[in-house]
């Protein structure tokens, strides 16, 4: 019987017999003496095995990296000058009495404390790359999370309810994942975007409140903070207005991190609208670590000579706005043409810029390719709004404002991080007064912001017929250190404004019936005022973890072109498989697997 865990045991211990059992991080033979770090999910512990002991030696010897052991010895002070306070038990080691080997391994592809390894081979490995301290420490935070969560709603009087993952497609922007059927044929599943419908059916069966921890299912161009499937703590609730909803979820989100995390997030959270977190910082989700913000032109270009300027300032969605980096003018050449290949990234046509030399000299003390194109009057405005002071450097944008916000709210986040402007901790805030819709250019037609069943703002139905792109909405999302960690909204509840958003959106009433009848019906039976959100839980672990990717908090995740590099999923079928399910594919050639 196991007595401890290998990275539990202290000095406590001393002098007890201790049976472990645990994979072989490292073994060293030090000519007399072998030393094994045995691992288990608690941590390490090294193991001496004396020559004396002959049996026992020999064991020790046939031993090699990750082979599985059970040991049983006696706890014992480490020698002095060989303390590692780094370990739970780096005062003490074990001497051995017996080793059983349970398992050999195969020589690992890489070793277990290897903190430079290729993800792919760590993807292809990944329950051995799942053994490294870091991932069992990053997949625990999770697990912390997720309890704490359940907790929380629990005692707020959440009821989790599961709902189903075979079923009908649940619009959120992206495409969907589809599941043949075998007894229906020529139709097909959807796996869920989100929970949204079903948990709005469930506010009108009177449930009150409610949570999932649920996975979802979005086939989309995939990112460092975007899997195809990942999990959501999806809420809803009835009766409440989005101050009443947003206040609580803040409460979770601060509890969370007041438990797990030891930080005490503010109360309450700042709020900005849509329109200024886009004429800020050009961006929805911004990142308030950093303090550099944009500065709006628009209107005072609409005149000068610098063509790029004046056009995309006379356009009616056109936008010249600069970015002000403090001491900015210590960047070199080189540093400049590298930030403006990344915002051409983003469609920007260019990066103009202005130095600061000497802000007494006037006109001389600057220096700059546009000077020549821009007035006195427009370049003394630019100074004074931007604040610039002697050794700064200003960044211009210009076209749309779609491509001005892409490419100076990504460029004001690269450089504040790179160039050291960024504080630390952690900047939580709400995004609200969403636009209802966003025009899709390709289409020429409106699209939902968040979804369809999202509410408009109150006094602004009658804009959904006559001005749809003025129309506001009830929808909140929750962004930290800028990434968006949630998004939800107050609901429609009323089965005539969930059709007029359905016609703003240019879907016709028979395909809003075989879409979402089952909601539209439901609208009608009595639905309460509702309202919700859903977190993406792996964001916000990724987060608190402090890690790059989204890919490190989840055990088996997808690389970025959806595939499993462990299962080798996505995989063809036979031939067989198909016909069941009434299915022939459009390519004959089958590439393999
Ligand atoms: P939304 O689409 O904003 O809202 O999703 C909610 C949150 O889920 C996370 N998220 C993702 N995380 C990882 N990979 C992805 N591909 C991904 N997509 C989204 C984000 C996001 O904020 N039904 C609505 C919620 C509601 O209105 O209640 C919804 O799904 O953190
Ligand atoms: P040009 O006259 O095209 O050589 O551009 C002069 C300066 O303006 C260069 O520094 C360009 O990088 C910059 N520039 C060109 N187009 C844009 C734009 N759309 N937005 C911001 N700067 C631009």
């Amino acid at each position: 019987m196991r007595t401890n865990y290998c990275g539990a045991i202290n000095t406590r211990y001393l002098d007890q017999t201790v049976t472990l059992y645990g994979w072989v991080h490292r073994r060293r033979d030090h000519g007399g003496v072998i030393f094994i770090d045995l691992r288990d999910r608690e941590g390490l512990v090294q193991i001496v095995c004396d020559p004396d002991n002959e049996n026992t030696f020999h064991t020790a010897e046939r031993i090699r990296n990750e082979y599985v052991l059970k040991i049983t010895g006696k706890v014992r002070p480490r020698p002095e000058g060989t303390v590692n306070l780094v370990l739970v038990s780096g005062e003490i080691e074990v001497l051995v009495k017996s080793i059983e080997i349970l398992n050999p391994s195969l020589t690992p592809p890489f070793l277990m404390d290897d903190d430079n390894l290729s993800e792919s081979i760590r993807l292809e490995h990944r329950y051995l790359d799942l053994r490294r301290p870091v991932m069992q420490a990053n997949l625990r935070l999770r697990h912390r999370v997720a309890m704490a969560v359940r907790i929380f709603l629990d005692q707020q009087g959440f009821i989790d309810v599961e709902t189903p993952i075979l079923t009908k497609s649940t619009p959120e922007g992206a495409r969907d994942y589809l599941v043949p059927s075998r007894v229906n044929e020529g139709h097909f599943f959807a796996l869920p975007q989100s929970p949204q419908l079903f948990k709005q059916l469930l506010m009108v069966s009177g449930f009150d409140r409610y949570y999932q921890i649920s996975r979802c299912f979005r086939d989309e161009d995939l990112r460092a903070d975007r899997q195809p499937e990942f999990t959501q703590i999806d809420i809803e609730t009835s009766f409440l207005t989005e101050d009443e909803i947003m206040a609580l979820m803040e409460e979770m989100i601060r509890h969370l991190f007041s438990t797990i995390q030891n930080v005490d997030l503010p109360n309450p959270f700042p709020r900005l609208t849509h329109a200024e977190a886009m004429h800020n910082y050009g961006s929805d989700k911004p990142d308030l670590r950093i303090p550099l913000v944009l500065t709006e032109l628009t209107d005072v270009m609409k005149e000068v000579p610098f063509k790029v300027f004046r056009e995309a300032a006379e356009k009616p969605n056109g936008r010249v706005a600069a970015l002000r980096i403090p001491k900015g003018g210590e960047l070199s050449r080189k540093e400049i043409d590298d930030f403006t290949s990344f915002v051409a990234i983003y469609g920007a046509k260019g990066l103009a810029y202005i130095k600061i030399n000497s802000i007494e000299k006037g006109i001389e003390g600057l220096q700059s390719p546009i000077l020549k194109f821009l007035p006195e009057k427009t370049i003394k405005t630019i100074l004074t709004r931007t604040e610039a002071e002697d050794g700064d450097l200003i960044f211009f944008g210009a076209d749309n404002a779609k491509i001005v916000n892409d490419a100076l709210g990504a460029l004001r986040v690269k450089i504040g991080h790179e160039q050291g402007h960024a504080e630390s901790g952690w900047k939580p805030l709400w995004v609200i007064g969403f636009p209802m819709f966003e025009r899709d250019e390709e289409e020429n037609r409106w699209q939902a912001l968040h979804h369809p069943f999202t509410s408009p703002a109150d006094g602004h139905e009658d804009l959904l017929e006559t001005d749809p792109g003025k129309a506001l909405s009830k929808a909140y999302d929750m962004v930290l250190n800028g990434s968006e960690i949630g998004g939800g909204s107050v609901r429609i509840h009323r089965q005539e404004i969930q059709s007029k958003v359905f016609r703003a959106l240019n879907i016709a009433d028979e395909e809003a019936q075989e879409k979402f009848g089952f909601l539209l019906n439901a609208l009608q039976y009595g639905a309460p005022p509702h309202g919700g959100i859903a977190f993406g839980l792996d964001r916000i672990i990724t987060l608190m973890a402090g890690v790059d990717s989204i890919r490190d908090v989840i055990a088996f995740p997808k690389t970025q072109r959806a595939q499993c590099l462990l299962t080798h999923a996505p995989n063809s079928v036979d031939e067989k498989q198909l016909r069941e399910l009434h299915i022939r594919l459009r390519k004959t050639e089958i590439s393999k697997d």
